[in-house]
């Protein structure tokens, strides 16, 4: 566990970039720093591994003072991952990855086998290590910062901006990978993003800083969108923050229709005015009875509401095809049941 226990920075020209700072990021999980350009998210996560030192106050590692371990000892559990990467330009992917290990006199092979594993971890292709930095993309360059900041097996990994430099698919796709990593490897992690849906979709807790490095909020997701603490975390969250909500409600209490599929072996009963969703003989979604349109599924139960609109979205029926984790239907949600859990969410 990382604590802040009224932590200031002063830089020596007098600025406050981060103002009686006390919060908590715990051990295994992901607690992003999330907030406007300057409110000081860089100057926080500096302070945890000294790279910059704090004014007053404590941050205590594992219920250690930073003050008390010399640097490169702290650094040596701490992994580092900037914006654009901060690759060496003139070393081989392999060697950057191994760039820790050979700090720490690893022999030569153990350490490349460890980043041909990393490699292989973040998902990227083994050919590539034998590449240099600048015949990469910027999502591989990223990988590559990644499985260099996990070379030695550090707990605590702090990420500054990691993925901003990326296009918004490919940045998508790096999210999901840390998560899925995270899921694996459970590090401490302090990720900094000033991108509110970034901060909510990979923090366990988010901290919401404002310009003068003063905490507005530190929660979960959920709460920050149902409760924000006050005008400054509302309106950083955005006109979307209802809909954002829906990532965190339940698909459980939508109400299903069973009476709108059809098994694709019986004959079109007639044509009505409604949707009819055809299902095959091992009862998955073949498409709308007699129209050539496009439907959208989600697992019912297990997808949020959000993805259920998504989904209904997808549809000119406005409806959403519920299926079951292995993909068979178990329902239609219609626009009115939609709408009702909509209300519902509202409420609550
Ligand atoms: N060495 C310094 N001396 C004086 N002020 C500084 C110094 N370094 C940073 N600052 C100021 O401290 C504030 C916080 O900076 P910091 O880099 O932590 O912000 P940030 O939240 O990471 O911003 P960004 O989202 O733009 O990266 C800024 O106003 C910055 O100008
Ligand atoms: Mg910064």
């Amino acid at each position: 566990m990382i604590t802040f226990d009224a932590v200031t920075k002063r830089y020596p020209d007098g600025f406050v970039a981060v103002d009686n700072l006390s919060m908590e990021a715990e051990t295994g999980r992901i607690t992003v720093l999330v907030g406007p350009s300057g409110c000081g998210k860089t100057t926080t996560l500096r302070m945890i591994n000294r790279m910059i030192d704090a004014s007053e106050g404590r941050i205590l590692l594992d219920g250690a003072d930073v003050k008390e371990i010399d640097p490169p000892t702290l650094r040596r559990g701490i992994g580092y991952v900037i914006q654009q990467a901060g690759l060496f330009p003139h070393r081989k992917i392999v060697d950057n990855v191994a760039t820790v290990p050979y700090l720490l006199g690893w022999d030569k092979k153990k350490a490349r086998d460890r980043a041909m594993e990393l490699l292989d971890r973040v998902g990227l292709d083994p050919k590539l290590a034998q590449r240099y930095p600048f015949q990469l993309s910027g999502g591989q360059q990223q990988r590559v910062g990644v499985a260099r900041a996990l070379a030695a097996d550090p707990p605590v990994l702090l990420m500054d901006e990691p993925f901003s430099a990326v296009d918004p698919i490919v940045r998508t796709s790096l999210q999901e990978e840390l998560l899925r990593l995270q899921s694996e490897l459970n590090k401490t992690i302090v990720f900094v993003t000033h991108d509110i849906d970034e901060a909510i979709k990979l923090g366990d807790r988010v901290a919401v800083l404002r310009v003068g490095g003063k905490l507005a909020q530190f929660a979960a997701p959920k709460t920050l969108l149902s409760e924000p603490a006050d005008d400054f975390v509302r309106e950083f969250l955005g006109k979307d923050r209802g809909i954002r909500r829906l990532s965190f409600v339940s698909t459980e209490h939508l109400r299903l229709r069973t009476d709108l599929t059809v098994s694709s072996g019986t004959a079109a009963a007639g044509s009505s005015d409604g949707w009819l969703m055809v299902v095959s003989e091992d009862g998955r979604p073949v498409g709308w009875q007699g129209r050539d349109e496009p439907f959208g599924t989600y697992v019912h139960g297990k997808d949020s509401l959000r993805a259920a609109l998504d989904a209904a979205l997808l549809s000119p029926s406005g409806q959403a095809v519920a299926v079951d984790p292995a993909g068979k239907v178990v329902g239609i949600a219609t626009r009115e049941a939609l709408d009702a859990a909509l209300a519902e969410a509202a409420d609550g």
